[in-house]
């Protein structure tokens, strides 16, 4: 079979069984492979408890299948049906106000609730029967978005005691659990698990242990939920794949455990955002992060179930995509490591929520410009999937991302504008600006890959990360250490042996002996005979023999003291930088770090062009992206063969070119 690179998703329960043949026909027509189909369809195909009805999916998968279009099946379980809540009101979940949310919108259920489980066994169990051998069907998600909607999930009465027992598993016995959390302090000690109670909201503050382990214990009903799922398909479908749409940077189940899972991770990827005005182009940084955040969580190519394919918004609506811009996107998802683009949606919908989060086709049904742009887009880059296929960027800078250090700041922020995710994404930023392509790797990843490796706010530390990062380093690579690392143990609690950050003083060649919340205040830094601006935090540091001294603060009682050090340690660097750089010092210690590491950026940065590669054993497709509604020139490189587009160097607006580079 021919890979499958592009599709929609499709409700054909919206719409008169008459329109059906001229959806498939226009799908066809336009270069469609697959739909993904039925994820919000649960009262439709179990319309009364027991009574199943998969005719109307059946008729919908044979007529694409007759158009040569492929399903993937998502299983309806984040939309309970009316008949099964109003018969077990328990299965709504509880906020952490104590307030029972109701029916009526979707992922009004909790995902602990025995009940709800049983009734999941049995629809899976019936659906995976029912398609696990159709050969139109080649794919499933289970749910939809697992975690969105799900703010801090549920504190039900099932979900307290299914904590209970995580927490049991977890500790052994109750003294062990008030060590852990330190409960000692405001009598919080229990005297058995059966006391602990689901986190509700509090009168003041809260336990950041136990804050801890409750989100680490959500991250682990959401994997359990979809376990459950997965194991039912895999027995009825064997040859059939398992993905989920995950939401990029979104932190409510740690998305390196869900991958295991899944055969490939998805992403719904909407740049439009979702009310806000047309994406400016600072934000493009974060969709290039948001893009290659998703590769790392299985480090293999991915695909995009949900791409924009229109104007998006619920309530109130974003700015109308240029023309050109959908494809720019689309294009810049398969820059990053996608190997399929699904668009969400077919058709605007005419009824219910997301009756202007627009899709390919307008509400009427007829195709206009979105069509023929996608269309037009399909045709030219379709082959191009196939002939770069098995292709992946292959960067030589990480940057470390963990769920753990982003539920930690949640819990903690310090300082009211410091965000985990927000800070790496600073990091993030300088090196997209210079065209220096970036994975991301979690803590248990192979960080001997990169000659740089930036692990920004690593605040919850181990003994065994301790080792690996200065393993990193001994062994010749660049390490960028920051303000906040090994503050707390795994627990959450302060460590109090040494001073910080603990035992990576040894690589870092510093000890911080204090530090200033920057709160409300800047602080200057002279770097390289140059002022610039940092903020959020200052570390005061004491350096270690060995230690020098990169930038130092020229500002506050602190004035002349280092801020940013560098540390031959082994054969490597590692530098600790002590505060969260402005931009522009961003920038500058960037350069020093990558001309050390002998890293070079892919092509000469222009504003508002992003350049990316992927790459197999004998060849480097060069991705140049104009992000722009004006021409851009570039300086092409030496020696490539165009892919795509006509005149290597110029782009017209939107436009993107692809290059191909035979290696060395
Ligand atoms: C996604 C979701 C879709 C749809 C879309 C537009 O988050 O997976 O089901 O809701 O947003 O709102
Ligand atoms: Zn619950």
């Amino acid at each position: 079979m021919k890979e499958l690179h592009f599709g929609v998703d499709y409700y054909p329960e919206h719409w008169e069984r008459e329109r059906w043949d001229r959806d498939a026909l226009l799908m066809q027509e336009m270069g469609i492979q697959m739909v993904r189909m039925a994820e919000f369809s649960w009262h439709k195909l179990e319309p009364r408890e027991g009574s199943y009805d998969f005719g109307w999916l059946d008729e919908a998968i044979a007529l694409l299948g007759k158009y040569g279009i492929y399903t993937i099946v998502g299983t309806p379980t984040a939309a309970p049906p009316a008949w099964m809540i109003n018969k077990h009101p328990e299965i709504l979940p509880v906020d952490r106000e104590g307030r029972v949310r109701g029916f009526g919108g979707r992922h009004h259920d909790c995902q602990s609730n025995p009940v709800y489980r049983e009734y999941i066994r049995k629809l899976v169990t019936k659906m995976a029967q029912h398609y696990g051998e159709n050969p139109y069907v080649i794919g499933w998600q289970p749910d939809n978005e697992l975690g969105n909607s799900h703010q801090e999930l549920c504190t039900c009465a099932s979900c307290r005691s299914r904590f209970q027992d995580w927490l049991q598993k977890k500790y052994g016995t109750a003294e062990e659990l008030n060590r852990a959390w330190g409960t000692s302090f405001w009598s919080q000690e229990y005297n058995d698990f059966s006391e602990v109670y689901a986190p509700r909201l509090t009168v003041t503050g809260e336990n950041p242990s136990a804050m801890l382990d409750w989100k680490r214990f959500c991250s682990d009903l959401i994997v359990d939920f979809t376990r459950e799922q997965a194991e039912i398909i895999r027995k009825y479908a064997k040859n059939q794949f398992i993905t989920h749409n995950y939401m990029g940077f979104a932190d409510k189940v740690d998305y390196y455990k869900l991958g295991e899972l899944l055969d490939f991770v998805s992403h719904d990827q909407y740049p439009g955002g979702f009310y806000l005005p047309r994406t400016p182009h600072e934000e493009n940084h974060v969709l290039a992060a948001t893009l290659d955040v998703v590769r790392s969580y299985k480090n293999q190519p991915f695909w995009i179930m949900e791409q924009q394919s229109g104007i998006t918004g619920w309530e109130i609506m974003g700015r109308a995509p240029e023309p050109g811009q959908l494809s720019a996107w689309a294009m810049q998802s398969i820059a990053h490591g996608a190997d399929a683009v699904v668009f969400f949606r077919w058709r605007t919908c005419a009824m219910g929520t997301e009756q202007y989060w627009h899709g390919i086709l307008p509400h009427s049904g007829n195709p206009g410009r979105r069509y023929r742009e996608l269309q037009d887009f399909i045709q030219e880059v379709d082959p191009l999937m196939d002939y770069m296929h098995g292709s992946m960027p292959r960067p030589e800078v990480g940057i470390v991302f963990s769920f753990e250090q982003e539920y930690a700041f949640r819990i903690q922020p310090h300082h009211k504008d410091l965000s985990y995710t927000g800070q790496v994404q600073k990091y993030y930023r300088a090196l997209y600006e210079k065209n220096i392509p970036v994975d991301f790797v979690s803590e248990e990843g192979d960080f001997k890959k990169y000659k740089i490796l930036l692990a920004p706010l690593q605040y919850l530390m181990s003994p065994e990360l301790e080792e690996k990062y200065m393993d990193y380093v001994r062994q010749g690579g660049h390490l960028l250490l920051t303000m906040r690392t090994g503050v707390k143990d795994r627990n959450n609690l302060c460590m109090t042996e040494r001073e910080l950050p603990g035992r990576l003083s040894e690589v870092a060649g510093i000890e911080v002996l204090d530090y200033d919340c920057l709160r409300n205040a800047e602080v200057e830094v002279l770097f390289h005979g140059r002022k610039f601006l940092a903020n959020i935090w200052s570390d005061l540091m004491r350096l270690l023999p060995g230690a020098k001294v990169l930038a130092a603060y020229a500002s506050e009682f602190y004035a002349g003291e280092p801020c940013i050090t560098a540390h031959p340690y082994g054969d490597g660097i590692c530098y600790y930088v002590g505060t969260e750089p402005g931009e522009a010092l961003m920038e500058a210690l960037m350069d020093e770090i990558l001309s050390r590491a002998e890293v070079d950026s892919i092509l000469p940065p222009v504003q508002g062009v992003e350049c990316m590669f992927r790459e197999n054993d004998r060849e480097r497709f060069l991705f140049v992206i104009n992000h722009s509604g004006q021409e851009k020139c570039y300086e092409a490189p030496q020696g490539y063969q165009m892919l795509k587009g006509l005149q290597a160097g110029c782009l017209g607006a939107y436009e993107t070119q692809i290059l191909k580079i035979e290696k060395s």
